[in-house]
């Protein structure tokens, strides 16, 4: 328990927080990197150059510091990080160096605006936000070693590797120990971990699950990273180029809140653009498989048609569920239109689509962040409450602006 000195402290502390969060964070992951580099192999090196990692601290420490009295208010955001440090195996040895550093930030940025009795409040504050994380993320390594009977990183055998598009490619995983494999929720994610030749640390990246969830593999489905006049993705490229079939790959078990409730009964919109398909299809196949007779839309956008991926198992899918519809949208090209149930557009989501949907049912978003910025301040406008509608970061959360 926070003393009323203490929670008084550190609220008083939330406009610095706000002018400064963010330069905190970089001076914290600056320092973190110098002082302890091992921690190298479980962070992502481009999260932190684009600076995604370093906002997303800064929001979760601006929060913890306005929610001080009141830390259950942060419990869905908590459990969704944690998620994320379960699944790249943050430990609790890990949080007192990342308070110790936290603190020396906050006095680093601050300069003489952090007195002794703000960064002792700071000290008390970060103990217990500290707990919080741990105990949710112990229940999570409880659950996953009871549920999968794994702990930590697994080697995986690559049984098929499938072109999927121009740009994507499925990884099919079988467990090397040929162990069954758990039921996850489909929606979730796994972390894979490489060591790729030349590079001076281990790297880590997650991957949507994709298939059915079944006992004998996991598959992934990877788009190749390669923007005009930007490094080319690290991750990706290695695992398109240089990963092929009877090769392993280090996993850790299935993570993430962004899941569907099987049972609901209301539509469910699937908006998702590019690569943001993913976790959709192991939705999908989940619904299908239950025979769901729920009205379930899918609607994706890709750049065009040699890009887009999964087509033929959305034609498949369209076979087995009775109440299903799909519109696809291409950015650029010639649209071919098919002789099926689907809709085939030329541009981008718009306004349009939107009002087009209903508005009592769920709405699952994935995508680039301008995309999900877009759809999902456009479906609040339309009155849809945030209740319904879900969606997921490929990388560190992002505020999503409301107008
Ligand atoms: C929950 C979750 C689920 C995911 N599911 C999937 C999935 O199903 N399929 C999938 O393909 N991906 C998925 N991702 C994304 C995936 O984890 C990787 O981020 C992605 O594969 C890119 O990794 P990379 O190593 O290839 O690229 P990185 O090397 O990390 O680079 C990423 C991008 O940043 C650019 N870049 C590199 N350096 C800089 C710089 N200094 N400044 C600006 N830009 C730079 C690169 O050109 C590249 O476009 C998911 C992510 C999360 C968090
Ligand atoms: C109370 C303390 C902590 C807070 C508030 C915190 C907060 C966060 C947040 C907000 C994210 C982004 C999650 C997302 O949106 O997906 C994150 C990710 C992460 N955290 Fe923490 N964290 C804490 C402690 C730690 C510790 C102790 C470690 C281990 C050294 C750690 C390692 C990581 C890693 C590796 C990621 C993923 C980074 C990436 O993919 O770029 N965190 N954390």
């Amino acid at each position: 328990m926070l003393s009323q000195t203490t929670i008084t402290t550190i609220k008083a502390t939330v406009p610095a927080l706000e002018a400064h969060g963010k330069d905190i964070t970089t001076a914290f992951y600056k320092k973190l990197f110098e002082t302890h580099p091992q921690l190298l192999n479980i962070f992502n090196h481009t999260n932190q150059q684009k600076g995604r990692q370093q906002n997303a601290l800064a929001t979760t420490v601006l929060a913890a510091a306005k929610y001080i009295d009141q830390l259950e208010v942060l419990l869905p955001a908590v459990k969704q990080i944690a998620h994320k440090h379960r699944s790249l195996q943050v430990m609790p040895e890990h949080y007192p160096v990342v308070g110790e550093t936290l603190l020396w930030a906050i006095k680093d940025v601050l300069g003489e605006a952090a007195t002794d009795e703000i960064l002792h409040a700071w000290g008390e504050a970060y103990g217990v936000i500290a707990d919080i994380f741990i105990s949710v993320e112990n229940e999570m390594y409880e659950k996953a070693a009871a549920d999968y009977g794994w702990e930590g990183y697994k080697s995986f055998i690559v049984s098929k590797k499938v072109q999927e598009s121009d740009n994507i490619t499925s990884f099919y995983l079988k467990a090397q120990d040929g162990s069954k494999l758990p039921v996850f929720s489909p929606g979730q994610y796994i972390s894979i971990r490489v060591s790729i030749p030349g590079e001076q640390y281990l790297l880590n990246r997650q991957y949507s699950l994709t298939a059915l969830p079944n006992e004998d593999y996991f598959r992934i489905s990877v788009k190749r990273e390669a923007l005009k006049d930007l490094p080319e993705g690290k991750v990706s490229n290695y695992l398109h180029n240089f990963v092929n079939e009877g090769d392993h790959l280090k996993v850790t078990a299935p993570a993430g809140d962004f899941t569907i409730n099987i049972d609901d009964s209301a539509p469910i919109h699937f908006i998702a653009a590019g690569v943001g398909i993913t976790p959709f299809m192991s939705m999908l196949h989940t619904l299908a498989d239950s025979n769901s007779h729920r009205a379930i839309s899918v609607i994706h956008a890709v750049q065009n048609e040699k890009l887009q991926a999964f087509h033929q198992e959305l034609t498949e899918l369209h076979e087995k569920l009775s109440n299903f519809n799909a519109s696809f949208y291409y950015e650029e090209g010639n649209v071919s239109q098919k002789q099926n149930a689907f809709q085939y557009l030329s541009g981008r989501v718009n306004d349009d689509t939107l009002h087009q949907l209903d508005t009592t049912g769920v709405y699952y978003i994935c995508g680039p962040v301008p995309f999900m910025q877009y759809v999902v301040s456009t479906l609040y406008k339309l009155g849809i409450s945030k209740e319904q509608v879900i969606y997921e970061f490929f990388g560190p959360s992002m505020k999503i602006k409301e107008q």
